[in-house]
């Protein structure tokens, strides 16, 4: 197979140095680092120097795969000039998950989604993609009738700058914020979370409530789950079924420095809820930078390559 042609943008980024630095290790050779017009000649650590993202340069015919992760307004101004240039862009901002006829692809729970692009394929919100895992072959088993959920998540979820703040905070003062658009009943995270994994498990009405917290931690999410199925399902069930499932590995008691570098979610607290009828609870961590983001991009890519649905 040819060797793809393949831009970072957002290089210089939390999610853009992780997809850097992932790419690396898989093999990629051709691979450009793109940025703002702030950071155009700057040198990165593995020596690649960072060119300015102009829509000329994204749609000069000479780029393959595309990964954007820039925010949410640049992406919806940078995108559409990579994919008029030929390359399929996996974007990570909010653009355009919840667009019809975008897929939003967790490629363990509906990888064959990707294969419908028309040029984009969105990547999720980083705590939809471990919620999705964890959710998906509980639903198989028994049917989703209804989920809650309570996140923990870190401040490298909010870009570099936000870690930078954080070690420079004294030790002791950290504090839990709420750091998202509010439209006065929940934040912009919550309804993402909802919309999302509704559209990944196709569930279009699954009832779905969220309440998500930043915590004074550098890097891993976390999420508490409860969850109510349609059918009855043990905690042995459940646990027997997602220690088998893709992706994720079974830890009694996960934490995010557990989860930190290593390309499997984490599940564990797998436990009956005793308060509902067929109530389960669990707690789900992941490397918001790695499968919350980057790595996840680099597996819908690798899936597109597979089925040659990328022209390299
Ligand atoms: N962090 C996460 O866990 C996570 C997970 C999933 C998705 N995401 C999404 O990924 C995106 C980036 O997140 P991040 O955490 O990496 O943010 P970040 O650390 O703040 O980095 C932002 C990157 O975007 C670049 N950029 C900003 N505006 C640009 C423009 N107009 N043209 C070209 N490049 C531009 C910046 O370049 P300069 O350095 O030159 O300014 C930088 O490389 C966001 O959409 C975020 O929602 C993040």
């Amino acid at each position: 197979m040819p060797e793809p042609r393949i831009a970072v943008v957002g290089a210089t980024g939390a999610v853009g140095a992780v997809t850097l630095q992932l790419l690396k290790e898989r093999g990629y050779g051709q691979v450009r680092a793109l940025a703002s017009a702030r950071s155009a000649g700057k040198q990165l650590d593995g020596g690649l120097v960072v060119e300015e993202t102009t829509p000329e340069a994204l749609a000069a015919g000479d780029i393959d795969l595309a990964f954007f992760s820039v925010g949410t307004s640049a992406s919806r101004e940078l995108v559409p000039h990579a994919v008029r240039g030929g390359a399929v862009a996996v974007d990570k901002s909010s653009a355009y998950r919840l667009q019809d006829g975008i897929p939003l692809v967790v490629p363990e729970v509906n990888g064959e989604r990707a294969l419908e692009h028309d040029g984009i394929v969105a990547n999720p919100n980083c705590c939809s993609i471990p919620l999705t895992m964890a959710l998906k072959p509980l639903h198989d088993a028994a049917g989703l009738a209804r989920v809650r959920v309570s996140t923990y998540q870190s401040v490298s979820g909010a870009g570099a700058q936000r870690m930078e703040d954080l070690r420079a905070t004294p030790s002791g003062e950290g504090n839990l914020t709420m750091d998202w658009d509010f439209d006065g009943e929940e934040f912009d995270e919550e309804s993402k979370l909802r919309d999302e994994t509704r559209k990944i498990l196709e569930l279009p009405v699954l009832p779905i409530s969220a309440t998500c917290v930043r915590v004074p931690v550098l890097v891993g999410h976390a999420e508490a789950v409860w969850v109510e199925t349609e059918e009855p399902l043990s905690a042995e069930d459940a646990t027997r079924l997602l220690g088998a499932a893709a992706g994720i590995r079974l830890e009694n008691l996960p934490t995010p420095r557990d989860a930190v570098g290593i390309d499997e979610i984490l599940v564990g607290r797998i436990r009956r809820d005793p308060t509902v009828e067929n109530g389960l609870a669990l707690f789900v961590v992941a490397d918001n930078l790695r499968k919350g983001a980057a790595l996840n991009a680099i597996q819908i890519a690798e899936l597109l390559l597979q089925r040659r649905a990328v022209a390299a």
